[in-house]
């Protein structure tokens, strides 16, 4: 459930501080990827260093941290998946509850967008006052969950509750609001995105205007809905959700030999990548001189990795994408057919805010029988959410 999951530990200044060491060797052997951001004062309690050989990453205490150079607690908190803070010190709870910003913890506990979680430590009486119980019921109303403090022995030597839950409780805690509950647990979903690049010679290559933006959208989405997710991804700039597996490529050839192989294995298949249809029949391997007025370059066709899954098909869902320029609906139906598919995804470049490097789709679901349903424009992430919805319905009726 943690692997990939990007989990934000802040450790304050409490005697419970030598468990956060603890906390972060279990969620790293858990597949997450573990920062630790400390107060000043708890390297009173516990070292930078031992945390962060635990975790494997750098760990922050200071806004400043050379001349020059400040930590960024926008980004930090914009990275994590999770933001735990264990030991909770009644001090920095207080500061939480009045939305006190003065060390690098509390500045990017306010700029986190994910969950937060507090698990207090402190003295019985110091749990008790009704301050600390008032802030406690305050973090909580701002929506971060509170895993709370267990009774026992105390290491003042009193008996009581106060006690840091342990770094097990903690891990299952979070475990749990990772649940995988999406309506794809267990399937197994293969997507193409990006364009492919074509070598011609050592810096020339036959390429088209594909970002991958629509493909990483479903990939996306699919991987939130509990999927399994493989993505082949050609040369794009930019990247899918740490949850999705990405397999980056550049030929059509290297994308068809990644796409048979995990086909095999697969529930699901969306060729959303924008392949090459031609490559240049032979490759030169000097750079090609500027000659003659005119340049006679000829291509061959790569495979059809669409029409080839398509006859590798046996169970699987294979799904298709289809940009056209001219008699969208009619190419995409006779696509189906001649591509085996289960149902297309047909987009124009005709319509206005749909095609490569926009936010927006404006796309049209035709599947085998021809049942054909059409959506408004929307940005790509909807659109991804429609694909998603629609091949979750498609399958309940199979
Ligand atoms: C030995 C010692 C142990 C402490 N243990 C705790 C504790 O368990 N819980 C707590 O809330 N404060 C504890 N404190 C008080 C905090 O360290 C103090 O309030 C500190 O300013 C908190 O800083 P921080 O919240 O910025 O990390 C302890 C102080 C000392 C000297």
């Amino acid at each position: 459930m943690l692997q990939g999951k990007k989990i934000l530990v802040g450790v304050t200044a409490g005697i419970a501080a030598y468990k956060a060491a603890t906390l972060v060797r279990l969620l790293v052997k858990k597949g997450a990827e573990v920062r630790v951001l400390m107060t000043p004062d708890a390297q009173q309690f516990i070292t930078p260093q031992t945390l962060s050989v635990l975790s494997k990453n750098k760990v922050e205490s200071a806004f400043f941290s050379t001349e020059n150079e400040w930590n960024n607690h926008v980004h930090l908190g914009l990275w994590a998946d999770a933001f735990v803070i264990a030991p909770c010190t009644a001090n920095t709870l207080s500061k939480m509850a009045f939305g006190l910003c003065d060390n690098l913890l509390l500045a990017t506990y306010l700029s986190a967008r994910c969950k937060v979680y507090i698990a207090p430590a402190m003295d019985v009486d110091m749990y008790q006052h009704p301050t600390t119980q008032h802030n406690l019921q305050k973090v909580q109303s701002y929506g971060n969950l509170l895993i709370p403090a267990e009774t026992g022995e105390l290491a003042s030597g009193l008996q009581g509750e106060g006690r840091m839950a342990e770094p097990e409780t903690i891990v299952a805690f979070i475990e749990k609001r990772f649940e995988n509950t999406g309506a794809f647990k267990g399937k197994k979903v293969l997507i193409t995105a990006g364009p492919t690049f074509e070598e011609i010679d050592p810096v020339r290559f036959i390429g088209n205007r594909s970002t991958g933006k629509m493909g990483i959208a479903l990939a996306n989405q699919f991987a939130l809905q509990g999927a399994e997710v493989t993505l082949v991804l050609g040369p794009s700039h930019l990247a899918p959700h740490a949850n999705v597996r990405c397999i980056r490529v550049e030929s059509a050839n290297e994308m068809y030999e990644h796409c048979t192989e995990l086909f095999k294995t697969c529930d699901i298949a969306i060729m959303a990548a924008a392949v090459a249809d031609y490559k240049a029949a032979e490759y030169q391997t000097q750079k090609i001189k500027k000659k003659e007025s005119e340049l006679n370059l000829r291509l061959t066709k790569t495979t059809d990795i669409l029409l080839e899954l398509g006859k590798q098909k046996k169970k699987q869902c294979l799904i298709g994408f289809a940009l056209e320029t001219q008699n969208v609906l009619e190419y995409a139906k006779e696509k189906i057919r001649s591509k085996n598919l289960d149902f297309i995804v047909a987009n124009s470049l005709q319509d206005a805010g749909a095609g490569f490097a926009t936010n927006t789709n404006k796309i049209t679901i035709i599947d085998k029988k021809e049942h054909t349903q059409a959506f408004d424009l929307k940005s790509k992430d909807d659109a991804a959410k429609d694909i998603v919805t629609f091949t979750f319905n498609y399958l309940k009726q199979k």
